[in-house]
């Protein structure tokens, strides 16, 4: 496994691949990186013959005020975690390298409505620098494949019609959210929680849970499921930012003809922020 900080030097190893005629795959990730980020970059081994993680702080996905500067950078032992995973390269550029002209000279992609609505309306401009960052990642690998992970669910339908609206000729992969054995979704962001926080933590994937268990009993009013989603949350200890149903193909308000829902949340303990999502297939399609 070769670490490659300059796109010279990783054109130069993907001219080879593509001279063999080969298959290259991207996992796009902040490092710092977990099992969750391990199972994504094992998906992508299987998907093609080479595969390039690539660790990158984006500093125009973070609002004002945001933990870009405390972010946790980690490139040796993340180095060490991807060592026998199958993994051939890690891309590892610097800013200058992913925003040549600066950041505010940059060309930025905004994806609008999806990009707009949920956790895009708690951070001003998060999507736009993830779709961004993730377009030039992108042209830079020039991958076959490309594998997110479903915990990031507005992302990866955000990034879904990215690439389709521009025709990238990347297909998007995704694979299941990793959790601890008390169902917390692993993150990154789950380091700043103090022990305490860890300890109500796992109550955001027991309420989404919850919340997808009315649905899965022919609850139609949605409004009523995530009323008493947030309720539930705040008095565990969260300040929520959101917790929605929505149509799970198009993050659209649900329909009695959606045929699967996804309930979504965000919320904050102490300077933790979570998010976490179910997937609930429509009762009324059951058979
Ligand atoms: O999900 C992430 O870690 C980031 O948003 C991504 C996709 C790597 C873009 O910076």
């Amino acid at each position: 496994m070769q670490v490659i900080q300059s796109l010279e030097a990783l054109r130069a190893v993907l001219a080879d691949y593509r001279d063999a005629g080969d298959r290259t795959a991207l996992v796009p990730t902040m490092g710092n990186l977990h099992r969750g980020h391990l199972a994504l970059a094992e998906q992508a081994t299987r998907l093609a013959d080479h595969t390039v993680v690539s660790i990158f702080v984006n500093p125009t996905q973070f609002a004002e005020g945001e933990d870009y500067k405390t972010y946790p950078r980690t490139l040796d032992k993340d180095t060490l975690v991807l060592k026998r995973s199958g993994v051939d390269i890690i891309f590892a550029p610097s800013v200058s390298e992913v925003y040549p002209f600066g950041q505010s000279a940059a060309t930025r992609i905004h994806v609008p409505e999806i990009g707009d609505d949920l956790c895009g309306r708690h951070r001003a401009g998060h999507f736009d620098g993830v779709a961004s960052v993730v377009c030039r990642l992108l042209f830079m690998v020039q991958p076959h494949v490309a594998v997110f992970g479903e915990k990031d669910y507005q992302q990866l339908q955000l990034l879904k019609r990215l690439v389709s609206d521009l025709s990238i000729p990347t297909q998007i992969e995704s694979a299941p959210t990793v959790r601890e054995s008390d169902g917390l979704a692993m993150s990154s962001r789950n380091q700043y929680l103090s022990e305490a926080e860890r300890g109500i933590a796992p109550e955001l994937h027991a309420t989404l849970q919850a919340a997808a268990t009315m649905l899965a009993a022919g609850e139609a009013d949605f409004d009523r499921v995530e009323q008493r989603a947030i309720e539930r949350l705040e008095e565990a200890g969260f300040k929520t930012d959101y917790v929605a149903v929505r149509d799970a193909a198009t993050l659209t308000p649900p329909l009695a003809a959606s045929e699967a829902f996804v309930v979504l949340a965000a919320g904050w303990l102490g300077s933790a922020r979570l998010i976490d999502n179910v997937v609930q297939p429509n009762p009324r399609f059951a058979d």
